[in-house]
């Protein structure tokens, strides 16, 4: 498995034969390396329904056929564009063909706005694990620090946990090493950071900072490869 880092909150994942976009935000994103007519995943993950995390979610499902899976009311407004959704909700899990997904909560916000201005309610944010090939990946959305996180880890230890650490919308560096030491992950990938003013920080802070796991400040493009 190979676990690549885009800029703010993207990440793909690549398995033996599948691969896995979450929140594909790439237009727009001044620090992300992808092209959106290149990607055809297989699917397409969705955290929660802000616009720097749904980003170009339509076209690239369009585009490659893939299924998207995001918390239910996302997943309606998304099916009503004519791309092919699965809803689902926190707490809940399933077994996909391109591995097992479970959501997370996350304390935050989630609504998307439409080009027209109009706010779509689009549910409760989440996180993300996702199981495959025996490692448990982790992006844990948009979230501020709660002890229950502490919880989730112990259920499903975790390999790969990728952070937000921006501050300002989500945890910064001081509250995300705080939760590192809860979940003790084998490695932590800092995420949602430097992509616009509100959430300049430097990682190597962040970094500083963590005891329990091994820290991998990736650049866009960048990977985490297991075997
Ligand atoms: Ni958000
Ligand atoms: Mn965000």
């Amino acid at each position: 498995m190979k676990v690549s880092y885009h800029g703010h909150s993207v990440v793909k994942i690549e398995t033996e034969g599948k691969t896995i976009l979450i929140d594909p935000f790439i237009n727009g994103n001044p620090l992300c390396d992808l092209k959106v007519e290149e990607q055809m995943p297989d699917a397409i993950l969705l955290t929660h329904g802000h616009n720097d995390h749904f980003g170009d979610t339509i076209p690239i499902a369009k585009q490659s056929g893939a299924l998207v899976v995001a918390p239910n009311e996302l997943a309606n407004y998304i099916s009503w564009q004519g791309v092919n959704a699965h809803p689902m909700h926190i707490g809940g899990s399933r077994q996909f063909d391109f591995g097992k997904v479970k959501f997370t909560q996350a304390f935050h916000g989630s609504s998307y706005v439409t080009e027209n201005n109009d706010i779509i309610y689009t549910g409760m944010p989440g996180g993300i694990m996702f199981m495959a090939e025996g490692l448990n990946i982790w992006h844990t959305g948009d979230t501020a620090l709660f002890s229950d996180l502490k919880l989730l880890a112990e259920r499903h230890p975790v390999d790969v946990l990728l952070i937000p650490i921006g501050d300002n919308f989500t945890m910064g560096p001081d509250d995300a090493a705080y939760a590192v030491s809860l979940i003790k992950p084998k490695i932590v990938v800092p995420i949602h950071y430097n992509t616009f003013d509100y959430i300049k920080v430097d990682p190597h802070y962040f970094a500083s900072l963590v005891e329990d796991a091994e820290v991998q400040i990736l650049k866009p493009g960048e990977y985490v490869k297991f075997r």
